[in-house]
């Protein structure tokens, strides 16, 4: 298909990465990212166990001309070189979804670009094809701190959710689970690190809802679950060893990765049926840079003949060049937002399947 040259900038400041980014939609429908800034908020919150809502707003407030500003100097751009400002409106943490949205209407009011507001989920669950031009449709795999779900992606804005987390989002989870056991933070890589010289068959930890048909899941059991097996250790033994940690982190890890690989595989065998050409299994989130949870879904897709594609974890963690191509795809379907945009804290991308979710540690949830 032929198209007219189309370049966006994307705003994204909806949990506690500040971030900007400008991707230009090629004649040839090839997408390039011209820039790329990320301005992360870890050591602000470090002392807190989590994000906190007002430090990361104001953070977000001092920090986004600047990355809009930087963006455009590495894409050697400016404002007039645009087609559109691209925003996340939601969901996730207000104030600093708000200043995101602020700070787009500022810069479409003072050029007279096009604004365009922007689902966050959309742009994780769209970002495929940013990276590999992969066409409709899709399933995706969402699994962060904030988000966990499965959708199917029919089109820029036709999602159906086929099921998620209700509880507990997997990244929250190994978050936990490193806070529990002394680790630092962000837990993920902590507890992939010392898993790695662990027995993931010494400790016995459930594998939630596997008994329940469909592809729901639910991850608080399993930190409740890690926090028994740690104070029976303690309470045997006075202590923990290197070993004991090692062990337990494999053994957590190893859960998380079976409930995904099998809720996987029916939300596959859900999504494979009608469509008769080799479908694709997307994943996105920081949980899925994890090596046993990606070697796995990997190992499942293989099996099942299903296409497996991870984007660059540049791209499967928040960014702003997902929201400049959702916002790409928007734009080119006629979307066009102006002053009345408003900021959505909960914003379903489904909204014939709302999440059953409250707010996490990582942001509001969808
Ligand atoms: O996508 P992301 O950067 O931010 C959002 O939550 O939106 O994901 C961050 C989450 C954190 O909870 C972090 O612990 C987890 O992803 N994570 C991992 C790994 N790397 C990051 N979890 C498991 N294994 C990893 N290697
Ligand atoms: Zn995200």
């Amino acid at each position: 298909m032929k198209h007219e040259t189309l370049t966006v900038l994307g705003i994204e400041s909806s949990c506690d990465d500040t971030a900007a980014a400008v991707v230009r939609l090629a004649p040839d429908g090839r997408a390039q990212i011209l820039s790329s800034v990320v301005a992360g908020q870890t050591e602000l919150h470090a002392a807190f166990g989590g994000v906190v809502p007002e430090l990361a707003a104001r953070a977000h407030a001092e920090k986004l001309d600047l990355c809009v500003e930087t963006a455009l100097q590495q894409a050697e751009l400016d404002l007039r070189a645009l087609d559109a400002i691209a925003v996340t409106a939601g969901p996730g943490l207000i104030g600093g979804v708000l200043s995101g949205v602020m700070c787009a209407k500022g810069l479409a009011a003072g050029s007279g670009l096009p604004l365009v507001g922007v689902n966050h989920l959309a742009g994780h669950a769209l970002t495929p094809r940013l990276t590999d031009g992969l066409e409709f449709p899709h399933l995706m795999l969402l699994v962060s701190g904030g988000h966990c779900q499965f959708l199917r992606v029919d089109g820029p804005q036709d999602f159906t959710r086929l099921g998620g987390t209700i509880d507990d989002a997997p990244g929250e989870a190994f978050d936990k689970t490193a806070r529990l056991l002394g680790l630092d933070q962000p837990g993920g890589p902590a507890v992939q690190r010392e898993a790695a010289s662990g027995d993931e068959k010494r400790f016995a930890f459930p594998r939630p809802l596997l008994d329940r048909p469909g592809c729901d899941m639910s991850f608080s059991g399993l930190k409740t679950a890690l926090l028994r097996a740690r104070d029976a250790v303690v309470t045997e033994k006075g202590g923990l060893t290197r070993q004991d940690r090692a062990d337990l982190c494999a053994g957590f890890q190893a859960a998380v990765r079976d409930v995904l690989m099998e809720k996987t595989r029916r939300a596959l065998a859900g999504f494979a049926g009608p469509i008769a050409a080799q479908p694709t299994l997307a994943v996105a989130g920081g949980v899925a840079a994890n090596t046993a949870i990606r070697a796995g879904l990997e190992t499942l897709c293989t099996d099942l003949g299903v296409r497996f594609l991870a984007p660059p974890l540049a791209l499967c963690t928040d960014n702003a060049a997902m929201i400049a191509w959702a916002g790409i795809e928007r734009f080119r379907m006629g979307a066009r937002d102006d002053m009345t945009l408003s900021a959505r804290p909960r914003w379903p991308l489904d909204e014939r399947s709302p999440a059953l979710l409250g707010s996490g540690k990582k942001g509001a949830k969808a």
